[in-house]
């Protein structure tokens, strides 16, 4: 639990992102070879490209308040390093087993995340569901948010990985749940990081850009 982290080659001790990053790929590369075909729907985004998204948005002032949550966080990785960069972030996941491996994760990183176990769907979101072209999402009677003592629409700040042809389910469940000013994340495996803003209780969000 209490390892120092190597040095480089000129000796200097690596960033806490270096760190996070390389325990975290080392971590999920073995999970990723236990679970092989188990088809539970966890592959890890492109942290290095979601971290410099997530730094231009600190550095541009776009998020409105401190409020991070990620939805689906398997590792917890995106959680962590919006935390550190100064984000409160909230991870919620339905497999168990990567709630545990986060919280792991995250105390042997010293990230301050906290992590519940759960759905960001509901069954009230089922008319959502339905609309997808193909989607891994499952709900559950009651949401995650619970656990954490906070409504959706407090969350400054949201970042998804869509499976291809989920991606307008995210963004419907953003104008659902978000209140006007969030910002939306999400990971796009071919186009990079997608930025979006809520502007007004319904209809699309609008586009900031790929970050
Ligand atoms: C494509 S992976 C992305 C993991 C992580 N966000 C990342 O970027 O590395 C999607 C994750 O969402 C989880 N998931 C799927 N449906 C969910 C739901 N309804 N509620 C919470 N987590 C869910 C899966 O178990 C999986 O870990």
């Amino acid at each position: 639990m209490d390892q120092m982290p190597d040095t480089d080659l000129d000796g200097n001790a690596p960033s806490r992102v270096t760190h996070l990053l390389r325990e975290a790929d080392s971590r999920i590369w073995e999970h990723l070879e236990q679970h092989r075909g188990d088809g539970l729907g966890f592959i890890p985004s492109d942290f290095q490209l979601v971290n410099a998204a997530l730094e231009r948005i600190v550095e541009e002032h776009l998020a409105r308040g401190h409020l991070f949550c990620e939805w689906g966080s398997g590792f917890g990785v995106v959680s962590m390093l919006a935390s550190l960069l100064g984000f409160d972030a909230y991870g919620i996941e339905i497999q168990s087993d990567l709630v545990l491996a986060a919280e792991d994760l995250a105390a042997y990183t010293r990230c301050d995340v906290r992590f519940a176990h759960g759905s960001f769907v509901t069954s009230c979101d089922e008319d959502l569901i339905a609309t997808a072209k193909r989607s891994w999402w499952r709900s559950t009677e009651s949401s995650a948010y619970e656990e954490f003592d906070l409504e959706p629409e407090e969350f400054d700040l949201f970042f998804g990985y869509p499976w291809p042809g989920e991606e307008d389910l995210f963004d419907a469940l953003f104008v659902r749940y978000a209140s006007v000013g969030a910002l939306l994340l999400t990971f796009h495996e071919t186009f990079g990081v997608l930025v979006q803003r809520k502007t007004c209780t319904s209809g699309p969000p609008a586009v900031i850009g790929w970050y």
